[in-house]
């Protein structure tokens, strides 16, 4: 039985029913980039517009939570002020920030926002009761407020108390972003067109396992790059000099080739150090010479890759296939960022270092869909759903709220 698209069963902003003046609690996911108090990229802050628009046109009070970063407790260095200002910047309306994530002034900020206005509350993760799910902290998030709105698709893999715990306590929807993420990485569950071609990149093998082995059930071919590859090259019995491997992993890469669908490469790009002054080399992939490190795929391996994709019906792409952000190892990943923008099938980049290669090279709007979630997109695919869909879809069969 082919898996069901995990889009189906998750409730509509229409669903909510009148806005007019209620407030509306939306968790997005605004974990951004921060440099000298700026925004650096601004897709997951862009992405979120479409139901913040809805919502203030619907005349809601709009009530915007995020986490930002890993803070252990408050840490104004983490504090969603700049996210705030470029949010604003943005929708064209002030969005003022409480200076707490729950307690008395958020709540007195939350009671006098008028209809079609925006706020936003303070860093979700400078509360302990966010990522230890307290229900406590969920309920204080919920009490003044209406209704919830799921918009962070980029945390929906974290059961955390603003994912998982508004849905049984509000009326609750998935908001634009949301849905269409999960109606986009679902049709790669739910019976892609064939061809279905993977590309795979990023430093480690072992964060992506679940995911190669979920994928390798579904795809035609799965092209591998990154210094992930050097596992997978190890596995194949190549030495590989001083190129990052996962020892412990070398046996699940070796139970993944004998699918006959990972293709690794041929040729690499190679240094004596990842420095973006060190003296690249091309090298067969059999042949890296001790002491040197792999740190991209060759233009060999780029050009077939280039070809493998070019065939394909379906395309997902996700992590880079060496370290683009040193010039000398740019190319693989530019490459295949341009081979999947020239692909006239339907073509998915994942989060995270990949969305961020596609955007800054100009071509994320030739692909079907860029994913706002790294962690969050792996996971959907690897499991074929996530908790904080699961909790909305238990809140729309209770009928909305608890
Ligand atoms: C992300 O950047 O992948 C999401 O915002 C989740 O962040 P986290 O890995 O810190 O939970």
């Amino acid at each position: 039985m082919a898996p069901r698209n995990p889009a189906e069963g998750l409730p509509r902003l229409e669903d909510l029913g009148r806005l007019h003046e209620r407030r509306v609690l939306v968790r997005a996911d605004l974990n951004t980039p921060i440099a000298d108090g700026r925004v650096g990229d601004d897709l997951r802050i862009t992405a979120s517009l479409p139901t913040l628009r809805w919502l203030r046109e619907h005349r809601a009070a709009v009530v915007v939570c995020t986490h930002l970063g890993r803070p252990r407790g408050v840490d104004p260095a983490f504090s969603v002020a700049p996210v705030a200002a470029c949010l604003a910047e943005h929708l064209g309306v002030a969005v003022p920030v409480a200076p707490e994530v729950v307690g008395p002034e958020a709540v007195s900020m939350i009671a006098s926002l008028g209809a079609g206005e925006v706020m936003m509350l303070e860093n979700l993760r400078f509360h302990p009761g966010e990522t230890e799910n307290l229900p406590g902290f969920a309920i204080s998030l919920c009490a003044p407020v209406d209704a919830y709105v799921n918009d962070a698709f980029g945390a929906s893999h974290r059961a955390h108390a603003s994912v998982v715990g508004p849905p049984r306590i509000l009326p609750s929807a998935a908001g634009r972003l949301l849905h269409a993420e999960v109606e986009a990485l679902g049709t790669l569950l739910a019976g892609p067109d064939r061809p279905f071609v993977v590309v795979l990149g990023g430093a480690k093998v072992s964060d992506k396992l679940g995911v190669i082995a979920s994928l390798l059930e579904r795809a035609d071919a799965l092209l591998v790059g990154g210094a992930m590859a050097f596992t997978f090259l190890a596995a194949r019995g190549h030495g590989v000099g001083a190129s990052v491997v996962e020892p412990e992993r070398v046996d699940d890469c070796r139970r993944l080739l004998a699918s006959g669908r990972v293709r690794l490469p041929s040729d690499v790009v190679i240094a004596e150090a990842a420095s973006a002054t060190a003296e690249p080399r091309v090298v067969a992939a059999a042949e890296i010479p001790e002491g040197w490190l792999g740190l991209d795929i060759g233009p060999a391996t780029a050009a077939a890759y280039a070809t493998e994709i070019a065939t394909a019906a379906t395309v997902l792409w996700n992590g880079p296939m060496g370290m683009f952000e040193l010039e000398p190892f740019a190319a693989g990943t530019r490459a295949v960022a341009e081979a999947v923008a020239a692909c006239p099938g339907f073509t998915v980049v994942g989060g995270g270092d990949s969305a961020a290669a596609v955007r800054r090279m100009g071509l994320d709007d030739r692909i079907d869909h860029v994913s706002t979630g790294g962690g969050a997109s792996l996971e959907l695919l690897e499991h074929g759903d996530l908790p904080g869909l699961e909790a909305l879809r238990a809140s729309a069969a209770r009928g909305g709220a608890a």
